[in-house]
């Protein structure tokens, strides 16, 4: 039997495991790439995707709606149509190689609560949508939270020329999936209107594996900083120009990546990634002329994160006088570090315990949808234990226990949420 909330509704267990378990089997074959999951913003895979996630909103009772910038939204009426939603869900888009549950689980377990609620009858308060977000990635455009930004109207319309690394614009990939990017602006939701939002997601870090904790509640959300360096040597013949007389673009972008290590290893907190590197012209007998490269940086906090990478900027601008290089850095993205909402942080906590678990209280060292959502709503976030804290790998994985009580907590999150936001 099922009680209307808490304990005895969690201690029937296994509800939501093995149907949301094989749903995300299912999506991750939604994928651009043979052997691999590999699903970029506005590819077919993920369009495809995106009509997959429609058609099993529709099937759980939802209204849904795919906006101009093809971000999917289920509705589900409270009990008053028109009322404002809590939205719960995360994003479809994955990185290149990727796991199965990054973004995917949100989804999937946001439409999985859905048909529980619809299937008991029960109506809230609030309207539910679920939200299936794009390229929160930025593994296509270099635009990382794309879809929600434009959400909470935080977008210009300069994010229509941004380009893949193909020269494709964000534009023209909308335009060929069948999306209306003139309509961008069309995305953006008035305040109120969503009431508070919710995201379940993997915590593609070991701290909840390590304390033997399901679930966490997420109180914070890292800030970023995103830029492209482009450093410009001189192509030149391997077997004929000395070592002494060379301005080669991998040797000093080697330096520049190591100086990127040293400074991110020198503050607790921060880290700092190089993840994309293309050399120019890419052939065994020349001297590289052109390197670009990604850096990615983040701390708890945006000062010291500011003040490392201006470091950083100094340091890469070292290399390159010494060398007699030039470098251009082109810092295109930085993300306020978020804390979260203390109502919403209390709700997820609370829903947690009503599952029959300890909450953790954790901050994310991941950037997520969560962040952007919550300078428009109350937000917060439900982390679930992976093995190992892998993430963003293909080897990402969790239990279908974990799974059963991360759907269990979002539910009771949410009926917590539709009391307490009156
Ligand atoms: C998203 O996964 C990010 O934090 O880069
Ligand atoms: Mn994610
Ligand atoms: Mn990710």
């Amino acid at each position: 039997m099922h009680t209307q909330h808490g304990v005895a509704a969690a201690s029937t267990g296994r509800r939501f495991g093995p149907g949301l378990m094989a749903r995300l089997d299912a999506l991750a074959a939604f994928t651009e790439a043979e052997g691999q999951l590999t699903r970029r913003y506005l590819s077919a895979a993920h369009i495809a995707a995106m009509h997959q996630v429609q058609a099993w909103m529709a099937e759980a009772g939802m209204s849904v709606r795919i906006d101009p910038l093809m971000s999917v939204f289920g509705r589900y009426e409270g009990k008053a149509p028109g009322a404002p939603a809590i939205m719960i869900g995360s994003h479809i888009d994955t990185v290149v190689d990727a796991g199965r549950y990054d973004g995917n689980l949100g989804v999937l377990a946001a439409v999985a609560v859905v048909a529980e609620l619809r299937e008991r009858g029960e109506r809230l308060e609030h309207a539910i949508e679920a939200a299936a977000f794009g390229e929160e990635e930025g593994s296509r455009f270099p635009a990382h939270i794309l879809t929600s930004s434009a959400l909470v109207g935080a977008v210009g319309p300069e994010l229509l020329e941004v380009r893949d690394a193909d020269g494709v614009s964000v534009r023209e990939a909308l335009a060929r999936a069948g999306g209306n990017p003139e309509a961008w602006r069309d995305c953006a939701r008035p305040r109120g209107e969503v009431a508070a939002f919710l995201e379940l997601h993997i915590e593609q870090g070991p701290v909840l594996e390590a304390q033997g904790k399901a679930l966490a509640a997420v109180t914070a959300i890292n800030g970023s900083v995103r830029s492209r360096v482009t450093v410009t040597g001189f192509a030149g013949h391997a077997g004929t120009v000395p070592m002494g007389q060379r301005r080669d673009a991998l040797t000093a972008a080697s330096e520049m990546i190591l100086a990127a290590e040293r400074i991110g290893a020198a503050e607790s907190g921060l880290v700092a990634t190089v993840g994309r590197i293309a050399c120019l012209p890419g052939a065994q007998n020349v001297i590289p002329g052109q390197v670009a490269f990604t850096i990615d940086m983040r701390s708890p906090s945006d000062a010291v994160r500011d003040r490392a990478h201006a470091a950083l900027v100094s340091a890469l601008q070292e290399t390159a006088r010494r060398r007699g290089l030039e470098v251009e850095i082109d810092t295109y993205q930085r993300n306020a570090a978020k804390r979260l909402d203390p109502l919403v942080i209390d709700a997820v906590a609370d829903a947690i315990t009503a599952c029959g678990q300890e909450p953790l209280r954790l901050p994310s060292g991941a950037g997520h949808d969560a962040m952007i959502m919550a300078g428009h709503c109350p937000s917060g976030m439900i982390f679930l234990r992976c093995k190992d804290g892998i993430s963003h790998n293909p080897a990402e994985s969790i239990t279908m226990e974990d799974a059963d009580l991360g759907a269990q907590a979002l539910l009771e999150a949410v009926r917590r949420l539709d009391r307490r936001l009156r």
